[in-house]
């Protein structure tokens, strides 16, 4: 089973006070996926080991939401193999930790109807897991192209398109709010790439509600090269930010209007909240901002914690000039590229959804 995993965007990232009780900031964010792909390689059968190969276990996951009970080591076994050496392929990988979720999900009911679909979520709500049934085997090839911490929520991807596809290939019968539940164990942008390919995530990003595709076609993704790292921006984002927040950032804009205008007309119209506090820790993402808007004469927004940057256009050949004439006129020392791709893509991979 041949899986594409798109990057996203946020278009929209208005981020409000840190919750003192889960220490995550409450967001609204617009989110789009882009045409810019991980590639993920599913079999059912777990291929004999290369030497060297690693095979993560359950017994080195660890997941507080993995009922003790479940565990057997033996029953589960996932092989995750990718073409960037940087990355890791044990349970620190999220696509493995989807995997053994995933394989943990009681699915022994039987049960198909919509109503047993209702009490199996209930079932799993309650958290009764059953042993992993022993066909529950995979190995998976994992070929990356989205840059790993660029905001592009590459890993978050990997991992939803991995519990789409794992539920497939073992023919679970498990729901989407199965599936969800899952997804936000996971991380808060997972839930995200389970449903369709525009919407509004509130929350911590997991709550998710698609809205229509924007107008406007096409994104030059800046993949800046600069290292952020998410928990680091938005404890500096805590620093910048006043205690007592006006609730602004909390109001929700008419999605439905937006999402008819043209690149132009949108574009003043973004924000992100975390642009702030990442720019203040790495000036140097700032200028590039702010020389790409001088560059491209229209607004350049970052996405998620950075350290990508994006802007619209309404085609994807004039996004293609765009990027083009970006690589042309800047030079930097570090490692950066810009690409043209297009928003809201169609995702034509063996995953009919
Ligand atoms: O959910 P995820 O693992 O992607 O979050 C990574 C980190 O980003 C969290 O540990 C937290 O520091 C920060 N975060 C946050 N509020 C959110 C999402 C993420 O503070 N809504």
């Amino acid at each position: 089973m041949r899986l594409l995993a798109p990057a996203k965007i946020n278009l929209v990232l208005r981020v409000g006070p840190k919750d003192s009780a889960d220490g995550f900031h409450p967001l609204v964010s617009w989110m789009c996926a882009v045409g810019l792909f991980d590639t993920l390689i599913l079999n059912h059968r777990l291929e004999s080991r290369p030497a060297g190969a690693r095979v993560a276990t359950p017994d080195r996951i660890s997941s507080a939401a993995i009922d003790a009970r479940s565990i057997q080591a033996e029953d589960c076994r996932v092989s995750l193999h990718c073409d960037d050496p940087a990355l890791p392929t044990d349970g620190r990988n999220l696509v493995v930790r989807a995997a053994e979720l995933l394989a943990r999900l009681n699915d022994d009911r039987g049960e198909t109807s919509s109503s047993a679909r209702r009490s199996s979520t209930a079932r799993h709500d309650e958290n009764v897991w059953e042993i992993v049934p022993s066909n529950r085997h995979a190995s998976i090839q994992l070929e990356k192209r989205i840059p790993s911490g660029g905001g592009l929520g590459g890993g978050s991807s990997d991992a939803a398109r991995a519990l789409l596809g794992l539920a497939k290939l073992w023919r679970l019968d498990a729901s989407i709010d199965q599936l969800h539940a899952l997804a936000a164990q996971l991380g808060s942008d997972v839930p995200f790439f389970l449903h369709g390919t525009s919407s509004v995530c509130t929350g911590r990003g997991e709550i998710v509600q698609p809205i229509g595709q924007p107008a406007c076609k096409a994104c030059v993704l800046i993949l800046s090269g600069i290292v952020t790292l998410t928990p680091a921006v938005y404890r500096r984002f805590d620093e910048l930010t006043n205690v007592q927040s006006d609730g602004d950032w909390s109001s929700q804009p008419p999605w439905d209007e937006w999402i008819k205008l043209s690149a132009l007309d949108l574009l003043p119209k973004l924000a992100n909240d975390l642009e702030r506090p990442a720019y203040d820790m790495h000036p140097e993402l700032g200028r590039l901002q702010q020389r790409a808007q001088q560059l491209l004469d229209r607004p350049v927004r970052m996405s998620g914690s950075g350290s990508s940057l994006f802007t619209l256009y309404d085609t994807l050949p004039d996004a293609a000039r765009a990027a083009e004439h970006l690589r042309e006129q800047i030079h930097i020392d570090r490692r950066w590229d810009s690409v043209a791709v297009s928003l809201a893509p169609k995702i034509e991979d063996d995953l009919a959804i």
